[in-house]
């Protein structure tokens, strides 16, 4: 008998905090204060009588395609995708990325092609990536304003005025060494130069702008980026530029094949001495709530399905626009397995861009994003 709700309980999972006694009344009631779930006298009252079986049967509202699409709690809608695009240099380039069926580099003169084919399918945005033709220490081409990122997004713009373009903002595709900045001999080795390179990003991003970017997306996990990329931003009177940080990101595995596609894969060493150990939760939500107080107007998370929680927890805590980036080890994966026929493609592409909404992503940026809207416009869940 649970003394605070006069009731006999057969759940035994979970001891009431207060009487000690079990109850899925407990359980629920527990969730939905971990979940900052208002519990209306309504709700209080179902919760105090919760039907069990087997007056209660939840395959009932199963049974018919048209009542589950009826009390579906999450949804994936084409506004959710952002499109990754690398554009490459030379022309009368359309190269398939070996490790990424499917997905291309792209030269200026025939970006128009993808471009098209993203504003059919009514995806609302895109995300540049630019691989130059020369690199050097610094990758002070990375701040050049006839760059291959700030050309193309000029071109983009020109094309489809209404399509959102979002710039990644970072040094690796510009570093002859393939970091994510200038270095500098540190007592453990050669490092990325953490404060040499807030103002270098400062000058990438107003360069972006200048060229016509309506998002920038820093994606180098420096400490004080977004501080730097504002107000260099501000000064040069973009201060109505949107910033999308890429706030908690982890030195991950998954990114293996974008290295390949972009070109950035570091010369030595790797990258944990600035993205984050893929063994923390807490100090992802350190990372968001600086870059949030430093005037990060988005936030991300990446890489996506082995971080679901951190999107929960960063969704849950900020409540803040919140993107989620599919990178390529994932998006690899499932094209590898579908190749082989080991799984259905659409099925699980359409599952795991679920999940991310179910996580409580805003916008989910994925290689899927034109087959995903494909389907989506098929038959409205794609599925
Ligand atoms: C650059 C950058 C990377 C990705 C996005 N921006 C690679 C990295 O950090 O090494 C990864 C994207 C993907 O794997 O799809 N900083
Ligand atoms: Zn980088």
């Amino acid at each position: 008998m649970c003394k605070v709700f006069s009731r006999e309980f057969s759940n035994a999972s979970i001891p009431c905090a207060i009487c000690n006694k079990s109850s899925i009344v407990t359980i629920i009631h527990a969730s939905m204060r971990r979940l900052k779930t208002e519990v209306t006298p309504v709700l209080e009252a179902v919760i105090m009588n919760p039907p069990e079986f087997p007056q209660m049967r939840m395959r009932r509202l199963r049974s018919l395609p048209g009542l589950r699409a009826m009390v579906r709690e999450n949804h994936l809608r084409v506004e959710d995708l952002i499109y990754p695009l690398f554009v490459y240099h030379g022309q009368n380039l359309k190269r398939e990325i070996k490790s990424m069926p499917g997905q291309f580099q792209w030269s200026m003169d025939r970006l128009h092609e993808i471009i098209d084919q993203v504003v059919a399918l009514r995806i609302p945005a895109v995300l540049i990536f630019g691989i130059p033709l020369e690199k050097d220490e610094a990758g002070q081409v990375g701040c050049d304003d006839q760059g291959i990122v700030q050309t193309a997004v000029r071109l983009i713009k020109s094309r489809a005025p209404q399509l959102v373009v979002i710039t990644d903002l970072c040094f690796c595709e510009y570093t002859s060494h393939g970091h994510c900045g200038p270095l500098i001999q540190t007592d453990h080795g050669l490092d990325v130069d953490n404060d040499a390179t807030l103002p270098l990003l400062a000058q990438q991003a107003v360069s972006h702008a200048r060229a016509g970017a309506d998002v920038i997306a820093p994606s180098g996990m420096m400490d004080g980026m977004i501080a730097a990329i504002r107000s260099g931003l501000d000064q040069a009177g973009f201060t109505n530029l949107p910033i999308m940080s890429y706030a908690a990101k982890f030195a991950s595995g998954y990114y293996g094949p974008f290295r390949d596609a972009a070109e950035s894969a570091p010369s030595f060493g790797d990258r944990r001495t600035y993205q984050m150990d893929p063994a923390n939760a807490i100090e992802a939500i350190r990372e968001v709530a600086l870059d949030v107080a430093e005037g990060a107007d988005m936030v991300m998370v990446k890489p996506g399905l082995s971080y679901l929680d951190i999107l929960y927890r960063v969704k849950s805590e900020f409540k803040l626009p919140t993107a989620v980036y599919n990178v390529s080890g994932e998006y690899a994966m499932v094209k590898a397995a579908s190749i082989n026929g080991w799984i259905d493609e659409r099925r699980v592409v359409m599952e795991t861009l679920l999940a991310f909404k179910r996580a409580g992503a805003d916008m989910i940026i994925t290689y899927h994003a034109l087959d995903a809207a494909g389907w989506l416009l098929d038959n409205g869940t794609g599925s």
